[in-house]
């Protein structure tokens, strides 16, 4: 197997209040793999921990214990700071777009900003034609680079946000309920190109979302959280279509449940 992220046994707890403090663990000796030019699905409802562990594999925040590999190496060693260009090889997909783009600066100069931050491209022209490149990738139309992230819509601000990171070339996208806010089409739209991208370039994607029906269309293996504890990964099918632990069964239902009232 070739495993390009690791987690193991990682653990993540958040101290409240100063005079008398109280100690929330997040996430709870959570382990699992993600599989290069595949999806790993992870599910779970509101609080579970899915955003903070996905904080933890970018580099953002550092797990109270328990050690990440990232190709083998531990990122989270004592005394080791994830560098410029981990942060290049393994990026979040923000759910809100205004957090990866300027809401000041026009679509053009983010991305060519973002470029010359992680010193790709020679100059300019090399730049613009990355970006470009970039933009076509995800089906967008170059004229949305004169405008400012306030002037496109969320479906093709979502998509910026996805050629942003194409961009700066990664190995491994964090994609947190990137498409929560849209509607379905245009959630099919992106989810669509996503799984083009993983195809042609060989991405590995973690796609957190509380729709566990969602990952069953476009994960590989899933993962179910549960106030910070996996409690169960499998295989697509497996989850889908013979879940174990009783709470992957409630989730399952409440989704079909939700359907057929929707009838
Ligand atoms: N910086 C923080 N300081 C204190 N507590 C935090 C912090 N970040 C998260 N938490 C707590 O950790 C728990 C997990 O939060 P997290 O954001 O990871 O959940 P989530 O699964 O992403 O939820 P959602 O589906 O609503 O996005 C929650 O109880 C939350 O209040
Ligand atoms: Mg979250």
């Amino acid at each position: 197997m070739n495993n390009v992220l690791e987690l193991r046994e990682v653990c993540r707890d958040f101290t409240h209040g100063v005079f008398r403090p109280r100690t929330v663990r997040a996430v709870d000796h959570v382990s699992f793999a993600l599989e290069k030019g595949k999806t790993f699905g992870l599910a779970g409802n509101s609080g579970c921990g899915k955003t903070t562990l996905s904080r933890m594999i970018c580099g953002l925040i550092r797990p109270t214990s328990g050690s990440i590999l990232f190709q083998g190496k531990e990122i989270t060693a004592p005394g080791r700071r994830v560098d410029r260009s981990y942060h290049r090889r393994v990026q979040m997909v923000f759910q809100i777009p205004e957090a990866s783009l300027d809401p000041s600066m026009r679509i053009r100069d983010s991305l060519l900003e973002a470029m010359q931050i992680h010193r790709l491209g020679r100059n300019r022209e090399e730049r613009m034609e990355r970006i470009l490149r970039a933009l076509a990738q995800v089906g967008l139309p170059e004229y949305l680079l004169a405008r400012y992230p306030h002037q496109v819509s969320g479906g093709e601000g979502q998509r910026l946000v996805i050629c942003r990171a194409l961009l700066l070339e990664p190995e491994v996208l964090l994609l947190d309920e990137p498409t929560s806010m849209l509607d379905v089409s245009v959630q099919a739209h992106i989810m669509n190109i996503l799984r083009d991208l993983q195809r042609e370039l060989g991405l590995t994607y973690l796609y957190i979302t509380h729709d566990i029906e969602l990952l069953g269309w476009i994960s590989h293996t899933i993962g179910v959280m549960r106030q910070g504890q996996l409690v169960e990964v499998g295989s697509r099918e497996q989850i889908m279509e013979a879940p174990e632990h009783p709470y992957t069964r409630e989730l399952l239902r409440s989704y079909t449940d939700w359907e057929g009232a929707a009838l």
